[in-house]
């Protein structure tokens, strides 16, 4: 049978981070910066083995049927009233969805709101999924030019008056993959941006919470005044990656029209996961637990910038974030990063290389993402090292 897959479902070039995790596979002794789970010792493991007994053994029969459609209505509820309390967004107008992850929210909002061709607005490099997700569903990834404070407004204004731009996606809380946590005056920018030329703001904000200072910067959804910001959330960073339970919160009519698509792709959410991250949210100290993935993360990317300042080359420059998960490394103009990313597979160890998170119309440019909070200390330490002597090697001291 000849078949060709539509353009839309192909992805544009290689999956460099798929590549780091299949090459570095097996491999003895390899160290991957490239893989982006948790810590795995900031998993409340024991509290969410209670959870289960509890609830598998306390009301088998409801857990083991259909759940709602929009999710656990306890979990959907506390949930809400965290980000009404405590992240402070609107009440009003807002209904929240539960997803598998943010990560099933990235599919499922271009999917609702775009039509072939329309523009989604991005930062120049921006998580994977994001970019690739607006591809799926005939959309354009626009990627918007950023400095050290992420996406520029006068590039997104420049791109907005095509006229065709549906939304702007956003990571602005310690950026998959720069590390950029944007700054309060950038995003009032931006906002203003988006109520000119009437675009949607996506909010993709699954570290948050998960910050190494007291400085918290105001969401966009704690800042709309119009109603236009879908706001993602996820227990992923906080809890359990592999519990697979986030969460939509967002105007009433659009959360209501993904409603109906999510419905279309998989029907429920599992009810046994939601349970248990509801019974958690009513039995631990939350903000403890946030307190403790934050500790933990914090120390790890101290540790991964000391010794690269130790041991790597001054003209290496490296995002200093203030929470969340990567740190991004820019190599000086003229280094060849694709031999460099070679040196360092040969050297055992993985880290993913910039391009993998372009955007459409953006080059694959110098940097590298590194994840510092999956591999022990102990790897971080040898792998910084180990990558930092072979910056010498390229850039000099
Ligand atoms: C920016 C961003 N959005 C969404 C996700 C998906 O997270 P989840 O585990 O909640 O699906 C990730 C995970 O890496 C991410 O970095």
């Amino acid at each position: 049978m000849k078949f060709k897959l539509p353009k839309k479902s192909m992805h544009k070039g290689p999956n460099f981070i798929r590549e780091v995790f299949e090459r570095g596979a097996g491999i003895p002794g390899f160290i991957s910066f490239g893989i982006g789970n948790p810590a795995s010792e900031a998993i409340p493991v024991k509290e969410i083995q209670d959870a289960f007994d509890e609830i598998v053994h306390t009301n088998p029969i409801e857990i083991l049927q259909y759940g709602p459609m929009q999710g656990d209505a306890h979990l959907a509820e506390l949930t809400r009233r965290r980000l009404i309390n405590v992240r402070h967004m609107p009440a009003e107008g807002q209904s929240i969805l539960i997803s598998i992850g943010a990560g099933q929210d990235l599919g499922l909002v271009p999917r609702t709101i775009c039509e072939d061709g329309d523009e989604v607005y991005m930062d120049a490099y921006t998580f994977t999924s994001g970019i690739n997700a607006v591809r799926n569903c005939g959309a354009v990834p626009v990627g918007i030019a950023m400095d050290e404070k992420g996406m520029i407004p006068e590039a997104l204004e420049k791109a907005a008056k095509s006229g065709k731009g549906k939304y702007i996606y956003l990571i602005p809380n310690f950026q998959n993959p720069t590390g950029i946590t944007m700054p309060l005056e950038r995003r009032r920018a931006i906002y203003d941006i988006a109520r000119t030329y009437d675009l949607l703001i996506y909010e993709d904000d699954p570290y948050g919470e998960i910050r190494f200072t007291d400085e918290v910067v105001p969401t966009f959804k704690s800042m709309d005044e119009d109603n236009r910001v879908i706001y993602a959330g996820s227990y992923s960073k906080t809890v359990s990656a592999g519990l697979r339970v986030g969460f939509l919160y967002g105007p009433e009519e659009i959360i209501g029209a993904i409603q109906m698509v999510k419905n279309n792709c998989d029907g429920q959410m599992p009810l046994v996961t939601q349970r248990v991250v509801a019974h958690l949210l009513d039995t631990i100290d939350y903000d403890e637990q946030i307190k403790k993935v934050a500790r933990v993360y914090k120390e790890k990317c101290d540790l991964m910038l000391d010794t690269f300042k130790k041991y790597g080359s001054s003209k290496v420059r490296f995002t200093t974030p203030t929470g969340g998960m990567f740190v991004w490394m820019t190599m000086p103009d003229g280094v060849d990063c694709d031999a460099f990313f070679e040196t360092c597979m040969e050297h055992k160890v993985g880290i993913v290389k910039g391009a993998a998170f372009a955007a459409d119309g953006i080059p694959a440019g110098q940097s590298f993402r590194l994840s510092f909070t999956f591999p022990s200390k102990e790897q971080i330490v040898e792998g910084m090292k180990i990558v930092g002597a072979l910056t010498k090697e390229v850039c000099g001291d």
